[in-house]
């Protein structure tokens, strides 16, 4: 008799039925954009609800701001004053790299060749005050720790270092590489948004200094918020280039004339916060936060080692390591003209996500097993039959 099949350890059914696409497509692009739930649907709409009614509430607005910024802080097991808000991933980066001094005989930023992009230009934008981008390679779609700690050196100021590699999910020990750069003097500053709701994250247990994700991806949100974790303890010596009113002490002071620096991590925040986005960026963390984000991680090793072997099995080249254990959720198979492949996969109902040289197959937490033979079996025709085109008799 067959094993039977893994099952969630979560009640599975009960979140796919607040997913409403579900009912009519195979979503494998979680690495790119969440699909939209009756949670985060009901919050823009209340939103949407109070603007219409009330005019105006600011009270309940900022406590709404808050309630995304208390979600987040306990995904990532930080306190709430050790967060700040921005506008995306990139808003985050610069102003963490605008805080950061290159001066005194630390003027280098190491920065991975598997970050995003947007997190290399932010530190690359730090040359003209003095900075010098060294750069760690990417080596067999990964980065080693040994490459990191090789080019880390008495005047490197920063590491920064994504969690999980964009375009093949390949991951970073998080606990490792805050060793690594604390080791040598430097700060380190983690992006996770290809983590962040899918694989467990302790900023106190990892001991890292700055912590940014967005909420577009497995946190189940839209664009337009980001969250910054920031330790403590560095707060008092961070003043960002980038600041605007709600990095003040107060706020409401109105006092134009005066820069002073709120104590906690709201001293990165800028102006009016994305409220609309915060109350989405909410329930979304929150539905996150209530099915766990180990249990979520397990069922995704389980979705990864189908992923995995059924790639094999229908002759689909893997990109980068196939450990589930050092990689997200996310799947890449090199493909060519992997824009063309997406969409003919949608043309079928499967999303799935195109970057680079590969096509990404991302589940998450309402992902079945047959939603991943499917995606296979749709990805493996599409790529065989663009391969070997059919005869097609000359006249
Ligand atoms: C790892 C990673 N970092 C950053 C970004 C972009 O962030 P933002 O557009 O919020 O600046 C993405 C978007 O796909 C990403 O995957």
């Amino acid at each position: 008799m067959e094993p039977a099949d893994p099952v969630p350890p979560f009640d599975q059914s009960l979140w796919r039925r607040r997913i409403p696409i579900l009912s009519s497509h195979v979503l494998m692009n979680a690495c790119s954009h969440a699909p939209q739930s009756d949670a985060t649907r009901e919050a823009a709409e209340s939103y949407l609800h109070s603007w219409n009614t009330r005019g105006m509430d600011w009270d309940g607005w900022m406590a709404d701001v808050q309630g995304a910024r208390r979600a987040f802080a306990q995904l990532v097991n930080a306190d709430e004053d050790s967060i700040a808000i921005f506008g995306s991933v990139s808003d985050a980066t610069s102003a963490v790299a605008t805080a950061i001094d290159f001066a005194r005989g630390r003027d280098r930023a190491l920065v991975t060749e598997a970050e995003f992009p947007t997190v290399g230009h932010a530190w690359l934008a730090q040359e003209r005050r003095g900075a010098r981008v060294d750069w760690v390679p990417v080596t067999s779609g990964t980065v080693e720790a040994g490459d990191i700690a090789a080019r880390l050196g008495d005047n490197t100021a920063v590491l920064s270092v994504s969690h999980g590699y964009y375009l093949n999910g390949a991951m970073q020990d998080l606990t490792d590489v805050a060793q690594l750069a604390h080791d040598r003097g430097a700060l380190v500053y983690v992006d996770t948004y290809q983590t962040a709701g899918a694989v467990p994250i302790d900023v106190k247990a990892t001991n890292v200094d700055f912590l940014a994700a967005g909420c577009l991806k497995y946190l189940m949100g839209i664009p337009g918020i980001a969250f910054l974790y920031v330790k403590p303890s560095l707060l008092a010596t961070l003043e960002p280039l980038m600041t605007g009113w709600f990095g003040r002490v107060n706020p409401f002071a109105f006092d134009t004339r005066t820069l002073d620096w709120a104590p906690t991590a709201r001293r990165f925040d800028m102006g009016t916060p994305p409220i609309l986005n915060a109350c989405i960026a909410r329930a979304g963390i929150e539905m996150v936060n209530s099915i766990g984000v180990p249990q979520i991680r397990a069922w995704h090793e389980v979705l990864s080692a189908r992923l995995l072997a059924g790639a094999q099995s229908r002759g689909l080249t893997v990109h980068g390591t196939t450990d589930v254990r050092h990689k997200t959720a996310s799947t890449a198979c090199v493909v060519a003209d992997a824009g063309a492949v997406e969409a003919a996969m949608r043309k079928q109902h499967v999303l799935a996500s195109a970057r680079g040289p590969v096509v990404r197959l991302a589940p998450h937490f309402f992902t079945t097993l047959a939603d991943v033979d499917r995606a296979l079996d749709v990805l493996a025709s599409i790529v065989t039959h663009r391969s070997n085109p059919p005869y097609a008799p000359s006249r």
